[in-house]
């Protein structure tokens, strides 16, 4: 199925396509259009972005590049970073088949003040029930080389992908779909790698197109397994996150370790007794490990 998302009417403020009551039934269901003011934003042209990616840089984490002729398939890590420094990355962006992941951009106080109207934005589809389960607001910029291909993988965090220059295709699959997204992948992203999703060959088939144009957004939802064509022109895309409670994320680590103890654990969901005593075990451990390390460092014994 396609989704075209032409880029008229109002891109002043963050807002919906379908009205607010179905986005709300749909977030963290199913991906759906929204509008975005950051089209022929000052603060996301090429020229304020290297001076963004600069200041990334000098934070541990914050910046991640690859380059080359990538496949859906390919993993994020697995090719060598490129041998050119961030500004020469900008200057060449045209040719250098790059994707460039600036992390944390709200550091700064000006793109902070737009990610706050974000917030209200998402707070306000999530309502006031579903909003005191979100935390954590980031802003993080991507910006892609002309044909450049971005891998296949599902994240954690509850995601807007906002256009704000070039164009690009982006396939999203329904979160539920075990086809697409196994429990498997999903324990082992919580508890080992976050490129543990796979790309499977009849992705493509059960998965929503839509083709974002500068002012048009998509919301991703979480475990909702995703992967992007840039077209013929450089992209900058504005991903726009907000976390979900740690609690989630606990369970499926759980289940990791149970499953590689040989157990076939229940998925999240299904029982709220197993599925809190699985997060109240993770969470207790990982106190366990603070005290330990604080004892440490502090050159007592660990308590017994
Ligand atoms: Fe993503």
């Amino acid at each position: 199925m396609s989704t075209h998302l032409s880029s008229v009417a109002d891109h002043a403020r963050w807002r919906t396509v379908d009205p607010l009551a179905q986005c709300r039934r749909d977030l963290h269901r199913r991906a759906f259009a929204a509008r975005h003011p950051f089209a022929g934003h000052p603060l996301f042209s090429i020229g304020a972005l290297t001076a963004v990616a600069e200041a990334a840089a000098a934070r541990a984490g914050d910046v991640y590049v690859d380059a080359g002729d990538l496949t859906f398939a390919d993993k994020w890590g697995a090719t060598p970073p490129p041998a050119l420094t961030i500004p020469e990355l900008f200057e060449r962006i045209e040719t250098a088949g790059a994707w460039i992941v600036l992390k944390h951009v709200d550091a700064d106080p000006a793109y902070k003040a737009l990610l706050d109207e974000y917030e209200a934005f998402l707070l306000d589809i999530a309502g006031p029930d579903g909003a005191k389960l979100l935390s954590h607001p980031e802003m993080i910029v991507l910006i892609t080389s002309p044909r450049r291909k971005s891998a296949f993988h599902f994240d954690a965090e509850v995601n807007f992908l906002a256009q704000v220059q070039g164009s690009k295709d982006i396939w999203i699959c329904d979160p539920l779909d075990r086809s697409v997204t196994t429990e498997e992948e999903i324990e082992r992203y919580y508890a080992v790698a976050n490129n543990a999703g796979t790309y499977k060959p009849h992705a493509g088939d059960v998965a929503r197109r839509f083709t974002l144009q500068p002012g048009d957004a998509v919301h991703i939802p979480t475990h909702g397994a995703h992967w992007v064509q840039n077209h013929d022109s450089v992209s900058v895309s504005v991903s726009m996150n907000m976390e979900l409670p740690r609690r989630y994320a606990d369970i499926y680590r759980a289940n990791h370790y149970l499953r590689r103890l040989g157990l076939k654990p229940r998925p999240p969901g299904r029982s709220g007794f197993v599925d809190g005593s699985k997060a109240a075990a993770v969470n207790g451990l990982r106190q366990l490990k603070r005290l330990v390390a604080r004892n440490a460092a502090a050159g007592a014994s660990p308590p017994h």
